[in-house]
């Protein structure tokens, strides 16, 4: 991507709607664009390549940094992205750093789990790939498994070293387990889970109080290539609680995040009003503030799963509008039953956005 992304235009008709774009099943299915969405976003900048509507990508998915992502994103759909504006599942795991910054945490899931963490501030963190290493016979099914995840060994340790280093990983208790994307090897990550979270944190050692757990969203199902829905991070909450439940007597405590908490939507309503304060002169910026959350008339969120993006713009309520699109999980006719969407797009996804009046206007046949 050549075009610089500069700040949003100060126009005095300035936009007073902003957009979150699910991404799978709406931008992208796996890593291809669906739903002429490079062409759409493109509409969002102006011919120097200015932002002139503020959006942000608003996605349960994750796995790598949200400035890994925004480049990514940027290659895929031809637009400039900010780190800012790509707000993921896991994002709000920045927010706990404080509790755990120096004790030992697990990152659990596809892409770079400890990679996010550690750019959060978490000081102590290993994969769950690397923590199972430290513990021989850990996962009985390893040998038959045809990949490995081993991660690479640092040369310039010597053996005394790294024989050090596992006892030292051995004996710290683990305090939080993070599962931050999709697991790859659900057997694998389902011992050694439950191995951490029954024995307080010490795995093959003895029993005590259960660690935190912390899900970067519960969905249960998910759009990608594959023409059905794939079984999410909340197919696997379900498989690990309902394992955990059976051979431990306490229950399976944890915390969910993502869509559809409405803390997410007003997490993104922030950044949207950010991203639009960036770009005004500062009497605009006194007016927005002034106005606090009045700043937008109104938020779309684009989303293709009802009971996720839909059900969580409804419990948002005011500003957010939402719109549900037939080119991921939802593929009726008409309108959820249960969730149903302020509008159903009759095509797909984002060929609605357009301009009306000489104004920008996301949805013509809203307005
Ligand atoms: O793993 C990704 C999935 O659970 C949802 O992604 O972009 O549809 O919120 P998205
Ligand atoms: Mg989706």
């Amino acid at each position: 991507v050549s075009r610089s992304f500069s700040r949003l235009s100060s126009q005095p008709d300035r936009p007073s709607f902003g957009i979150a774009f699910d991404i799978d099943g709406v931008v992208l299915l796996g890593h291809t664009p669906v739903g002429g969405s490079p062409r759409a976003l493109k509409r969002l900048y102006d011919d120097s390549g200015r932002l002139k509507i503020p959006f942000v990508f608003l996605t349960n998915g994750g796995g790598f940094s949200e400035s890994k992502r925004a480049q990514d994103l940027g290659h895929l759909l031809g637009v400039n992205i900010l780190p800012s504006q790509v707000i993921q599942g896991h994002t709000p795991f920045k927010q706990l750093v404080n509790r755990f910054e120096n004790e030992l945490v697990v990152a659990v899931g596809k892409g770079e789990p400890a990679a996010v963490m550690s750019g959060y501030g978490y000081k102590n963190v290993l994969s769950i790939d690397e923590y199972t290493s430290f513990f021989d016979a850990i996962d009985p099914l390893a040998p038959y498994k045809r990949w490995t995840t081993k991660p690479d060994i640092d040369q310039n340790s010597t053996t005394n070293e790294m024989a050090k280093r596992k006892i030292a990983v051995q004996t710290q208790r683990v305090q939080a387990a993070f599962v931050v994307s999709d697991s790859v090897d659900w057997s694998r990550d389902i011992q050694v889970l439950c191995d951490i979270l029954r024995t307080g944190g010490l795995p093959g050692r003895e029993t005590g109080k259960q660690p935190h757990l912390f899900f970067a969203n519960d969905d249960l199902e998910y759009q990608a290539t594959f023409p059905t829905e794939r079984l999410g991070m909340g197919a696997f909450r379900i498989a690990l609680e309902a394992i955990y439940n059976r051979i431990h007597p306490i229950p399976l405590a944890y915390t969910s995040y993502g869509k559809p908490n409405p803390s997410v939507y007003g997490n993104a309503e922030t950044v949207l009003k950010n991203l639009m304060a960036s770009s005004l002169s500062n009497l605009d910026v006194e007016n927005i503030t002034n106005y606090g959350n009045r700043c937008f008339k109104t938020l779309y969120m684009i989303g293709d799963n009802p009971k996720i993006d839909i059900r969580g713009a409804r419990q948002a309520g005011d500003p957010w509008f939402s719109i549900l699109t037939r080119t991921g999980v939802f593929k009726g006719k008409d309108n959820h039953s249960e969730f149903p969407a302020d509008l159903v797009s009759l095509r797909p996804c984002l060929v609605h956005l357009g301009v009306r009046n000489g104004k920008w206007n996301p949805i013509a046949t809203h307005l």
